[in-house]
C-alpha cells in the first residue's frame, strides 16, 4: 500500500518520500533578491530532516512581482547564482530541490509582516503593482495599481520563461507556478479581481488563459524529464457571497494544466479576499485536494494544518494525495520528515538520520 513513505515517481525523478517543505517566504534578502546564507540553512536543514521535495519560498520572477523589498528573486543570474549551492546542499542530502516562481500582482509592494505588512509608500521605496482590474482591488488601502495591458501580460509570461531557465542553471528539478493566495495568476483566474473584458477575462477559459501561458512558458524551457508543480487556490471561500473561484473551476483548470505537462496540483485555498470564509480546524482544505485528484489526471499535493506524521500518513494512505507538503511544523521542527519516518517505521529508523546526528538519536 502507499503510504507517506512511499517513493514518488514524477518524470524521472523518483522522490524518496511524499513529505514535501511547503513554500515560506522568509523575506530575508538585501533588497536585491539575492538568497543569503539564511536561505542556505533555512533550505538545507529542512533537506537534512528528511523532506523528500524542499521547495524554495515563493521567489519572485520580476522586481515589480515581489510582496516586499526583501523577497528571494529569480530575475537576474546573480539570484540565480546564489541559489544554486543551495540546490546542490539539499540535492546532496538525498532531497529534491523545488522553486516556487511567482508574481504578486496587487499585493506587491508592502511591509514584511514583522513590520506591518502595510503598503510601502513611494518614498520608503514602493512601487506601482499590477492588477487585471484596479477598480476590484479588494482591500480598502494598498499599494499604487496599474491595470495590465496586452504588454505587460507578455511581459509576465516571459518573466516566468526566464525565471524557469534561470532556476534550471540554478539547478532546481522542480519548478512550481504559484497561481494562488491572491497574487497575479489568482487575481486573473477569479472573476472578484478579473472585470477585463479583453481575451484574458470573462470566460473561464479567458480568466485561465494567462495560467495556461505561464504554464506552458514553464513547462516548454523546462526539461521532460523534471516535473512542474502548479499551487491553486482550490476555493476563494466565497461561495453565497459572490462569483468568485471555485472548486468546480479548480478541477476544470487543473485538468487543462494536466494536459499542458503540469505533473501536480498543489492545492491551497483562499488569500484573495478579506471576506473569505475558510473553515476551521486542521484538514479544512483537504478536501479540495481530494475532489482534484477525483477529478483530474494530475497528481496532487495537499496542503494546510497537517502536523502529525499518522495525520499526514493517513492522506496518502486513504488516496486523498499523492504528496504532502507541511508548512509550519516544519519551521516548528526542521526534522518532521525524520521524526515522521521515526514515528511511522519505528525500530530502525535511525537508519534515515545523517550519519553525523546517528549518536544522537535512539
Ligand atoms: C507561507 N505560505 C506560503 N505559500 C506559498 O505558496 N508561497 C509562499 O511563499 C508562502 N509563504 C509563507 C510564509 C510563512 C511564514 C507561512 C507560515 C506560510 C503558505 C504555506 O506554504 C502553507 O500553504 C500554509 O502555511 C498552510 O500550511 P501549514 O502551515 O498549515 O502546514
Amino acid at each position: 500500500m502507499t503510504d507517506l513513505l512511499s517513493p514518488l515517481s514524477l518524470r524521472d525523478r523518483e522522490i524518496e518520500n511524499r513529505i514535501a517543505v511547503s513554500p515560506m517566504c522568509q523575506y530575508s534578502c538585501d533588497r536585491d533578491g539575492v538568497a543569503k546564507e539564511w536561505h542556505r540553512v533555512h533550505l538545507g536543514s529542512r533537506a537534512v530532516g528528511g523532506a523528500g521535495i524542499v521547495l524554495t519560498e515563493a521567489t519572485a520572477v520580476s522586481a515589480r512581482g515581489r510582496i516586499t523589498p526583501h523577497d528571494l528573486g529569480i530575475w537576474t543570474d546573480e539570484q540565480a547564482r546564489s541559489l544554486k549551492p543551495i540546490a546542490e546542499f539539499v540535492r546532496e542530502q538525498g532531497s529534491v530541490p523545488g522553486i516556487q516562481l511567482a508574481h504578486a500582482g496587487h499585493k506587491a509592494s508592502k511591509r514584511r509582516p514583522w513590520e506591518g505588512n502595510d503598503p510601502l509608500s513611494p518614498d520608503e521605496g514602493g512601487w506601482e503593482t499590477l492588477s487585471p482590474s484596479p477598480e476590484a482591488y479588494p482591500y480598502e488601502e494598498g499599494p499604487e495599481i496599474r491595470e495590465m495591458d496586452s504588454e505587460d501580460v507578455e511581459e509576465v509570461v516571459g518573466a516566468f520563461r526566464s525565471a524557469a531557465e534561470r532556476s534550471l542553471s540554478a539547478g532546481f528539478e522542480i519548478a512550481e507556478v504559484h497561481a494562488a493566495h491572491g497574487y497575479l495568476l489568482h487575481e486573473f483566474l477569479s472573476p472578484v479581481t478579473n472585470r477585463r473584458e479583453d481575451e484574458y477575462g470573462g470566460s473561464f477559459e479567458n480568466r485561465t488563459r494567462l495560467v495556461r501561458e505561464v504554464t506552458e512558458a514553464v513547462r516548454d524551457v523546462w526539461p521532460d524529464d523534471r516535473p512542474v508543480f502548479v499551487r491553486i487556490s482550490g476555493t476563494d471561500w466565497l461561495e453565497g457571497v459572490e462569483e468568485s473561484w471555485t472548486i468546480e473551476q479548480s478541477v476544470r483548470l487543473s485538468e487543462a494544466l494536466a494536459d499542458l505537462g503540469a505533473d501536480l496540483i498543489d492545492v491551497s485555498s483562499g488569500g484573495l479576499h478579506p471576506d473569505q470564509q475558510p473553515p476551521e480546524g486542521p484538514n479544512g482544505q483537504i478536501p479540495l485536494a481530494e475532489a482534484v485528484r477525483e477529478g483530474s489526471d494530475a497528481a496532487v499535493g495537499a496542503v494546510g494544518g497537517i502536523t502529525e506524521p499518522e495525520q499526514a500518513d493517513a492522506l496518502v494512505r486513504n488516496g486523498r494525495a499523492d504528496l504532502v507538503l507541511v508548512g509550519r511544523e516544519f519551521l516548528r521542527d526542521p526534522y518532521f520528515g525524520l521524526r515522521a519516518a521515526g514515528a511511522l517505521r519505528g525500530e530502525g529508523a535511525s537508519e534515515e538520520w545523517p550519519v553525523q546526528y546517528r549518536r544522537g538519536v535512539r
